[in-house]
């Protein structure tokens, strides 16, 4: 064959390839099967092995192209991308429309489509090629990502029609229910963890830096808006987008009136779930563009448009018992134990109740039919018992007046505490859950003890308190089942690797009420000893910036306790000592820090800990006060644009050792 009939045949193989793609993934039919398709996949790739210079990007073959990325660049987008206000009923969409009115003087119509949950992106076409895609990001510079959206089937490589000039495409990357449910399902089966939801899924694989890895997760991009194209309404953008190869919502409509609309919204409300793709509510929009655009924008999102969010999922169930929690300070909590039942995607067979007053205050009995939803979406709580439902045979609850594993007098530390407390500081509920908090990573970071060996240990009488782990020998574990004689070994050289933690990790370790991981800092670099920790005053403790009263009593109440002293000096027997912080100012005393990204010779807690022994800060997030943003691997660019707007000072990985270890 010679090149120039070369080049015909690829040209034709091209456009016949990508006319199935367009029809399979845009237009849900079927113009050949899948095996002669990729024969003539096949053909091509031959074809231009044996004369490269006809590759060109657009090609089929090109989706999954070159090495994998080193990291993600930042790219600023042509024109703001918005967010949109949310309404939640017929009142609030109404007097939005109202409002809009006003402005504008005039009978408007709306355009309203389902609301896609997955993430934003806008794709750059020029003179008919994709060039470029980007995340939504900040709104003002997104990352680039084009090589891993190139592998999307449903992303056409190049537009139908236009062959010249400027069109960028906006819309969602969403993976389907059924994609994610194969997807986990195939996860359980090779005892890999499992992924929460499809958008997190799709977002976590749009930033993988290996583009093979993106092709083999199943995504879809779905448009909803065009831009450096001139268009006159919504609906005409929607016709553009599917006559260019884009896959649009075919359910989007026009309407002449909110009511309209809403009635629309009412038709989705149970449909929805049947749509391959998660969705929480409809986008509506003022359907002429150019008054959508006049409209403006206020904060973040424009005036001609507003999410519509149907209300959280909701499911009635039954409360088989109410049971008590005791946390790691004694709180005594009811928890309700449910039938299990699906609530918005997840089963849900417990839900906490607070405390006593709240379950008084809804009323809530053992045997009641009750309405759960998900707090925030995430968190299972009781809306209401359906009283109407009951028969007689429901019991309140009545809050214990003992513990309910060490029979201790539960008490209220003070009488207007909303929770009830069981005052036994060897409570073995109580106990496992110090001892894991003791061993967990923030704090003494023992490896081996998690809560199944902290809970075997107590069981087998071998720890009454926290200072008892340090008394085990690798015989008595191996008299348990858990332990043969690696492990056993493993987790006593553990506990004795930790025999001199810092200071602040330790007094976090304790379990003192009130007291996170910052305040244990500041409350170590101040008194810089445990023997002068055990005697400051409330005055003393609460001179320190950011310990409050409530924390400083805590924290004297909490040395004050015959039990403590006992356990301290436990500690001590065992040869446990925490060590001295140094002088009060560090060398980086003063200065804030976040890190951003993974960095390579460290990890984010050591990190952490090297930037807090020499008196900095870390943060959590930049803000105005941060003076120096360092910058690992993998870096979201909305962090970086967000530093270099409040001008902090960033600071390569490399940079940041050398200033660690000028200061050490
Ligand atoms: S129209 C100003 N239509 O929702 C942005 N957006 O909260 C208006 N979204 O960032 C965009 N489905 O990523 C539009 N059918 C749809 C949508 C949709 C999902 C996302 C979009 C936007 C976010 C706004």
């Amino acid at each position: 064959m010679t090149r120039e009939q070369a080049a015909a045949r690829v040209e034709k193989l091209r456009t016949v390839i990508d006319d199935y793609r367009y029809h399979y993934h845009v237009l849900d039919e079927s113009t050949m099967s899948e095996a002669a398709a990729d024969s003539l996949k096949h053909e091509l790739s031959q074809l231009e092995a044996q004369f490269p210079d006809l590759i060109t990007p657009d090609s089929p073959t090109q989706r999954v192209a070159g090495k994998p990325l080193g990291g993600f660049t930042s790219v600023a987008h042509s024109s703001r991308m918005l967010s949109l206000n949310d309404v939640f009923d017929a009142d609030e969409m109404t007097a939005w429309s109202n409002r809009i009115a006003k402005l504008t003087n005039q009978k408007l119509r709306y355009f309203a489509d389902i609301k896609m949950d997955g993430l934003a992106c806008a794709l750059i076409y020029e003179n008919g090629l994709l060039v470029r895609a980007i995340t939504r990001g900040d709104g003002f510079t997104g990352e680039d990502v084009t090589a891993n959206v190139r592998t999307i089937e449903s992303v056409p490589l190049r537009l139908r029609t236009i062959t010249t000039g400027a069109f960028e495409v906006r819309g969602e990357i969403v993976m389907y229910k059924q994609d994610f449910a194969d997807l986990n399902a195939q996860r359980t089966r090779e005892n890999k963890p499992l992924f929460a939801n499809p958008r997190n899924t799709a977002a976590g694989t749009i930033r993988q830096l290996d583009p093979e890895l993106v092709a083999a997760r199943p995504l879809h991009f779905r448009a909803y808006d065009v831009r450096q194209v001139s268009v006159d309404t919504h609906a005409d953008a929607y016709e553009l987008l599917h006559t260019e190869g884009f896959l649009v919502n075919k359910d989007a409509a026009v309407f002449d009136s909110v009511d309209e609309v809403l009635t629309y919204a009412d038709t989705w409300q149970d449909a929805r779930k049947q749509l391959p793709f998660e969705t929480d509510g409809l986008v509506v929009k003022v359907n002429d563009r150019a008054v959508y655009e006049e409209l403006g924008v206020v904060g973040k999102a424009p005036r001609g448009a507003v999410a519509y969010k149907y209300a959280a999922e909701q499911a009635t169930t039954k409360v088989k018992d109410i049971f008590i929690s005791i946390g790691r300070t004694g709180s005594a909590t009811p928890v309700a134990m449910l039938e299990p039942v699906v609530v918005a995607g997840s089963t849900v067979q417990m839900a906490t109740l607070h405390n006593e007053a709240e379950v008084a205050r809804k009323d809530i009995r053992i045997g009641d039919t009750v309405i759960v939803h998900k707090a925030g979406d995430i968190i299972p709580e009781i809306v209401a018992a359906v009283t109407d439902l009951r028969d007689g045979s429901e019991q309140a609850f009545i809050m214990p007046k003992k513990c309910p594993d060490c029979a201790s007098d539960l008490m209220k530390v003070k009488a207007a505490d909303a929770a009830w407390r069981c005052p036994n500081q060897s409570c073995p509920s109580r106990m496992w859950r110090r001892i894991e908090h003791y061993a967990s990573k923030g704090a003494l970071d023992i490896e081996g003890l998690g809560e199944k060996n902290v809970i075997a240990l107590i069981d087998a009488g071998l720890v009454q308190d926290i200072a008892d782990i340090y008394a085990i020998t690798a015989e008595q574990l191996l008299q348990l089942d858990r332990f043969a004689s690696v492990s056993a070994n493993k987790l006593v050289n553990a506990i004795a690797d930790k025999k001199q933690p810092s200071l602040p990790k330790f007094l976090f370790g304790l379990g003192i009420r009130h007291v996170g991981t910052q305040t244990a800092i500041d409350i170590a670099t101040q008194f810089t000893s445990l023997s002068t920790v055990m005697s400051a005053t409330i005055e003393e403790l609460s001179a320190i910036d950011g310990v409050g009263e409530v924390v400083a009593e805590s924290v004297v109440e909490y040395f004050s306790e015959p039990n403590t002293q006992a356990l301290l000096d436990k500690f001590a027997s065992y040869g446990v000592q925490p060590q001295e912080m140094q002088a009060a100012n560090g060398a980086l005393s003063g200065k804030k820090f976040v890190v951003t990204g993974t960095l390579t010779t460290m990890s984010r807690t050591e990190a952490a800990d090297k930037i807090r022994e020499l008196g900095g800060t870390f943060q959590s997030s930049v803000g105005k006060d941060t003076d120096y943003l360092v910058v690992g691997e993998n870096v979201g660019a909305s962090k970086l644009a967000k530093a270099d707007k409040m001008g902090t000072k960033r600071l390569s990985e490399s940079e940041f050792v050398e200033l660690l270890n000028s200061q050490a």
